[in-house]
């Protein structure tokens, strides 16, 4: 049974980071909402320390979530993180009231008693990172204080036994003894022994896939991703033939990627594909649409369409896997429920709902990162471990305009040619996503004695952390020469290269 520690999500925008620097400290952490009870926790004598997350709300408001009476009396270590503090405090008989003005930002904290465990290897001053409105005035009896700052008298309290609060927030960077005092909590008070690791989630995974899946068949859609390529992986390894997978061609991946993918998957996992070659299907029924979001929905509903029909020439399918990661379930938790059901659905691309298949999420609680080490110790190859993110509509939604077959061909090599060279360059690392783009107009050129009029391709090359704002990266110039000459001479149809200089937002990734 593997070690946990438990956080409770009041809501906070941090709770994800949290539970990412548990994890940085090779500690397996799992995020509940705080009404979960204790029965509802799988394993729990495998639970060895609880964190609280700070939250938005106050104590005093009517809907303000509380602290599960089981957490007080579970006896382990808990650690209150700003709201959660003064929950802790409020529920225990101290007082909370509303501060006088929010405080935000940097602030020394000094330490009283620096002998305290949770302070060891701290600095008895350092930077502390805050945000928030009420503040803790009395302690609940038993408590004292261990720490403050120039506006807040209790920024660390302690209950004497293994219950401490802290007003400020150690998860973020700016806190500069953060990783330290959440190491502390962990090894110090906790005791954990640090031993999670992808090796451990891969043998324990075994074990419940395995216990979930019995001897039912278990269906996944392959998309060319990562996402889907370890979840596929992971099942793979746990049972085995019981896996169907299946991959559905729709012509707008990239060049060759239905090959490569099939290659993978037969050769080096020796995983036996369903594939369907459904081009020309998706191709004709997006014949005359020019409106990026018909295009989306066309293929949504196609491949829905696709997936149901092979999904029945396999009968008796009982499981739908698919590749949700950690930070979607931690956003549909905070939102309780609505996110959910759209961030599920986004995964495979538009899910088939009425299929009425029980879902097996084997990396629901991965971080990407932690994805790539799994699919990297199951012996996927590492192209296809560090690919960018490429959307379900595929090459579709680099195309302005009508798609067609030959825009299609043009394209994909285009696109191969960005690929190859940026991944050649020294800036490859800082490349969030980096391709092609197709746009309806045409120019004049001229190439050896012959004018020429064709096709003006785009390049979006941009850095990001998670899609949700992303700037265009300042590739050298040789790199975008090599880019561009290359695209002019190999491409027919294409003799004019421009690069997309927008950050988003105001724009977005893709063009449409
Ligand atoms: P935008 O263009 O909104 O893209 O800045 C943000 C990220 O999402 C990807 N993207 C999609 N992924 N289906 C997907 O599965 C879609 O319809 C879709 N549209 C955009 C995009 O590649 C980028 O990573």
């Amino acid at each position: 049974m593997e070690e946990k520690l438990v956080i409770l999500d009041y809501g906070s925008q941090y709770t994800h980071l949290i539970a990412r620097r548990v994890r940085e400290q090779n500690v397996y952490s799992e995020v509940h909402p705080p009404e979960i009870a204790m029965e509802d926790i799988v394993d729990f004598d495998s639970v060895k320390g609880i964190i609280l997350s700070g939250g938005p709300m106050s104590v005093y408001d009517e809907e303000a979530p509380t602290v599960p009476s089981w957490v007080f009396e579970c006896g382990l270590p808990i650690l209150g993180i700003c709201y959660g503090m003064q929950a802790i405090v409020h529920q225990l008989g101290g007082k909370v009231e509303p501060g006088e003005a929010r405080e935000y930002g940097l602030a020394s904290l000094i330490i009283e008693d620096s002998t305290e465990t949770i302070f060891s290897q701290i600095p008895s001053q350092s930077s502390v990172w805050m945000s928030h409105g009420d503040k803790v005035v009395k302690l609940p009896p038993q408590f004292k204080s261990l720490a403050q700052t120039d506006n807040t008298e209790y920024c660390v309290i302690s209950s004497g036994n293994q219950m401490y609060g802290i007003q400020f927030h150690p998860e973020v960077n700016h806190t500069s003894y953060g990783e330290t005092f959440i190491t502390n909590f962990l090894v110090q008070v906790c005791k954990f022994s640090q031993n999670w690791d992808s090796g451990r989630f891969i043998e324990s995974s075994m074990v419940s896939l395995k216990e979930q899946l019995g001897a039912s068949k278990v269906v996944c859609a392959l998309s060319g991703g990562v996402d889907s390529a370890v979840t596929a992986a992971l099942l793979h390894h746990a049972v085995g033939d019981q896996l169907k997978c299946i991959f559905v061609n729709n012509g707008l991946l990239r060049l060759d990627e239905e090959n490569e993918v099939r290659e993978i998957f037969k050769d080096v996992l020796n995983v036996d594909i369903n594939y369907l070659d459904a081009s020309k299907r998706f191709i004709d029924k997006l014949q005359g649409i020019v409106d990026p979001e018909i295009k989306r929905k066309t293929i949504g509903y196609e491949f829905i369409k696709c997936f149901e029909e092979e999904t029945d020439k396999l009968g008796g399918v009982e499981f739908l896997a698919q590749g949700t990661l950690y930070p979607d379930v931690i956003e549909s938790v905070s939102t309780v429920g609505k996110a959910a059901v759209i961030k599920t659905h986004h995964n495979v691309g538009g899910l088939p709902e009425n299929m009425q298949l029980k879902l097996v999420e084997p990396l629901r609680y991965l971080f990407k990162d932690e994805v790539r080490k799994v699919g990297l110790e199951l012996g996927l190859p590492p192209n296809i471990i560090h690919r960018q993110p490429f959307p379900g509509p595929g090459l579709a939604i680099r195309i302005i305009g009508e798609i067609t077959k030959e825009k299609l061909d043009i394209l994909k090599l285009c696109d191969r040619i960005v690929t190859d060279e940026l991944a050649k360059s020294d800036c490859y690392e800082e490349i969030w996503q980096g391709f092609a783009v197709l746009t309806d107009s045409h120019t004049v050129g001229v190439m050896g004695d012959f004018r020429t009029y064709g096709y003006v391709c785009a390049l979006r090359i941009v850095s990001s952390e998670d899609a949700m704002t992303a700037n265009w990266v300042k590739v050298p110039y040789e790199v975008l020469e090599t880019i561009s000459s290359r695209i002019v001479n190999e491409v027919s149809g294409v003799n004019r290269v421009v690069y997309d200089i927008t950050n988003k937002p105001p724009g977005t990734i893709e063009w449409e």
